[in-house]
């Protein structure tokens, strides 16, 4: 297989990406911290099915992760990743040096308010702010026509649609499905974190989760379906909960009431050790007996 073409400066990027430009070639995104797996390569598959080149990009971004987080220790494989994307059929790789994408003089930050403050917002006060930059540049210094990101990441595909729409930006955001190992574990780059015996542990949590979606779409009221989920958690051997929530698709807002009218999502962050593991469910209405 040949090599994928990777760069690590914006105008040599600009370069290959206006020579596709030139030829009439539509051309899209999918950023990436890399440690790859099936998830991302979803993501490209996706790309292509409606661009007809792909760019993904690699680059564990500092601004996203507080000082206390896995920043030192977070995965990292370029040529893996590398070899995993032109199986995929990606065409190029944009992998950033840190002084690329945030020289000395870099002072500029881009807050969006609303969807980013609840839940992670709450959590991880920095980490809506870091990706809403990078995203930010990242799509600058590509100018796609398309960019893809995953449903896993349920509450920062919202935040970058809002970034993307209140700054008019002239990208289409297309959402990938999350991808499962077979216990239904969602896939991340963290679950390499994982030991054994908190593997076994971590798939739990998704059925856990299913179970609470099926309660509440036969009808059975909310606030005790999120408890039980709760309970079920730490039963199963998680060391900590950030949160089990329901939130409306639309506005992201909290469903406090037991009347489910409008599309849902389960959202829940776990602890597991040193591990951190979140992932989402969509709740119906209509689903509802
Ligand atoms: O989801 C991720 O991997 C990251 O948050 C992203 C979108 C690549 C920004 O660094």
């Amino acid at each position: 297989m040949t090599p994928l073409p990777i760069v690590r400066s914006v105008p040599v990027l600009r370069v290959a990406i206006a020579a596709w430009r030139r030829e009439g070639l539509t051309v899209g995104l999918v950023p990436t911290m890399g440690a790859l797996h099936a998830g991302h390569l979803s993501l490209v598959t996706l790309i292509k099915s409606r661009c007809d080149r792909c760019v993904a990009s690699l680059f564990v971004n500092p601004k996203q992760f507080a000082a206390h987080e896995d920043l030192g220790r977070y995965p990292r494989d370029e040529a893996g990743d590398a070899a995993l994307l032109a199986a995929a059929g990606c065409d190029l790789l944009f992998a950033p040096p840190t002084e690329v994408m945030y020289p000395d003089s870099f002072s500029t930050s881009i807050s969006v308010g609303g969807v980013s403050a609840p839940l992670e917002g709450e959590k991880r006060p920095q980490f809506f702010g870091g990706v809403a930059t990078v995203v930010a540049k990242l799509l600058l210094q590509s100018l796609p026509d398309a960019a893809a990101f995953g449903k896993k990441d349920f509450q920062q595909l919202l935040v970058i649609r809002k970034l993307v729409a209140d700054l008019d930006m002239p990208v289409e955001i297309l959402a990938g499905e999350t991808v499962r190992e077979t216990d239904g574990l969602a896939m991340s780059s963290r679950n390499a974190y994982l030991s054994a015996q908190e593997r076994a542990v971590a798939g739990r949590l998704n059925v856990i989760m299913r179970e609470a979606v099926a309660a509440i779409e036969a009808g059975g009221a909310i606030a005790p379906a999120l408890a039980r989920a709760e309970a079920d958690i730490r039963t199963a051997g998680f060391t900590g909960i950030d949160y089990v929530a329901l939130h409306d698709e639309a506005a992201f807002e909290p469903i406090g009431t037991d009347a489910l009218t409008s599309p849902a999502r389960l959202l829940a962050a776990v602890q597991l050790g040193a591990t951190r593991l979140i992932d989402n469910f969509p709740v119906t209405p209509d689903a509802r007996a």
